[in-house]
């Protein structure tokens, strides 16, 4: 097994430093102490961002070729330290071994798909001469990196979520400051240890833990010109409130829906949205959490729910045969006991789960959920979901619609029209046919819309917002 060192650097213009231990960091199963890193003071985030702002130009002028060596180089290291990266995650997240090693598999999908893109950010020629002021004209236009750029990443993936910032940075050539979760933080510090071996300017990059206040930092400095937050909507709203002038990028959360209809394939479908609802113990944006069954088969459909529900087993997430591990911290596991205690109270009958030892909740299912009960309408990020039942595939998208977030949303249908009903009217940003909302590969775009955020993600629509579109006009004479 590997073995994690007992301090750990953080990164600062691109090298290792080590001013401080202040940062204690948990095993999230044993509760232990696993490792201590670097906190960044806010003199240190200050010289991270003064060191972006010098290394925005040389980033800038960097070719694509040579951008595509680091990320290429990240891509052969990740792969070399897999076992390494899948272990941290699984201490520091609690997350379970399998489920680890599937995000360490698409860190690397996800800076691979960034190496590739990273020589195909092209522009377009345009001719102008619409109308006879502008006969001769024409325009040529490209993308130009936007400048220093500042990254707030979560909990839940510490690896995927951070490089689904780093990456495309490197690719478009932007100078960044990274603010890596303080519960989570080795991810991005292996990913700094990675980025020190290759030759980005001096400056390039800074991994800086820091605490919550240091967020204000990352946020308000004028010098950063786009902010990418990916966390909790109260946060990110408020944040972005802070932002002043720079561009923001919001990943935020959601209260994910999908839909059973009546010629769903319930054994597929069951599977999928054991999945979408308990990987990771529901901390996902899009871990299912709302599930909206065709009346004709919800008493079915549920009691196949519940009886595999009851199967999950919970315990060590460094046990392979664990589906269940534990939340990030017990306060988050205490809320959410507290979400399912007031659905209770409010007329719900649970139908597994709802028992909480530490931060080890149960995988809890609910119905009959009072519609204005926090389990319903609230994020969850836990290992809960709510059953609801409806006759009209009409009622369904309108359920789907009933939420104040949009990021995804499943549909186990196979009937065409409503496939594209669905696509037009759900107020998502992805619809997914027969699979979970919980789906998502990293080259497709990803974000939200309503509460749950603003832009998207996914390398080659994040390359987008972390440039700004240059113009050329040329007029013939
Ligand atoms: C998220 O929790 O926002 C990301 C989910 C994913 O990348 O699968």
């Amino acid at each position: 097994m590997p073995q994690l060192k007992d301090t750990y650097p953080l990164y600062l213009n691109n090298k290792a430093v080590l001013p401080n231990t202040d940062l204690e960091v948990t095993d999230k199963f044993t509760g232990e102490v696993a490792f201590r890193t670097a906190l960044a003071t806010p003199d240190i985030i200050d010289e991270g961002i003064a060191g972006a702002v010098r290394a925005a130009e040389p980033m800038a002028r960097m070719a694509s070729y040579e951008r595509q060596a680091v990320l290429q180089h990240c891509v052969d290291r990740f792969k070399e330290r897999f076992d390494e990266l899948a272990y941290a995650l699984c201490v520091e997240a609690g997350k379970p071994i399998k489920d680890s090693e599937g995000e360490v598999t698409r860190l690397i999908d996800t800076f691979r798909i960034a190496a590739e893109e990273s020589v195909r950010m092209y522009g377009e020629a345009m001719p102008l001469d619409i109308s006879p002021r502008a006969k001769g004209y024409q325009a040529i236009w490209k993308r130009y990196p936007i400048g220093p750029c500042s990254f707030i990443s979560p909990f839940n993936f510490p690896l995927n979520l951070a490089a689904h910032k780093i990456a495309p940075a490197i690719a478009v050539g932007c100078s960044f400051v990274m603010k890596p979760a303080s519960k989570t933080p080795l991810g991005a510090i292996i990913m700094g240890e990675v980025l020190a071996e290759t030759n980005l300017p001096e400056g390039a990059f800074s991994i800086l833990p820091a605490s919550r206040d240091g967020a204000d930092l990352f946020t308000e400095d004028e010098r950063l010109k786009l902010l990418s937050f990916t966390g909790s909507p109260g946060v990110g709203w408020d944040l972005k409130a802070k932002s002043g002038k720079k561009k923001v990028v919001l990943e935020l959360g959601g209260n994910a829906a999908v839909i059973i209809d009546h010629d769903a394939d319930l054994d597929d479908a069951l599977e999928r949205v054991i999945f979408g609802a308990f990987y990771q113990s529901g901390q996902s944006c899009i871990g299912v959490q709302r599930i909206i069954i065709h009346e004709s088969v919800y008493d079915r459909f549920r009691d196949m729910l519940v009886a595999k529900t009851k199967t999950l087993v919970a315990g060590d997430p460094k046990d392979r045969n664990t589906f269940i591990g534990p939340m990030i911290s017990e306060g988050e596991a205490k809320r959410l006991k507290g979400w399912i205690d007031e659905a209770v109270e409010g007329g719900a009958k649970l139908l597994c789960g709802g028992a909480r030892e530490g931060n080890m909740l149960e995988a809890t299912l609910l119905e009959h959920v009072d519609r204005d009960a926090k389990a319903l309408n609230e994020e969850a990020f836990g290992p809960l979901a709510i059953l609801q039942k409806f006759s009209h595939f009409d009622e369904a998208l309108e359920e789907v619609n009933h939420s104040k977030f949009g990021l995804q949303a499943g549909i186990f249908t196979r009937d065409l029209f409503k496939m594209f009903d669905a696509w037009d009217r759900l107020e998502v940003g992805g619809v997914v046919i027969n699979d979970v909302p919980s789906y998502r590969v990293d080259n497709m775009p990803y974000g939200g819309v309503k509460d749950s955020g603003l832009g998207r993600e996914g390398i080659k629509f994040a390359m987008e917002d972390m440039t700004e579109i240059r113009n050329l006009v040329i007029r013939r004479t």
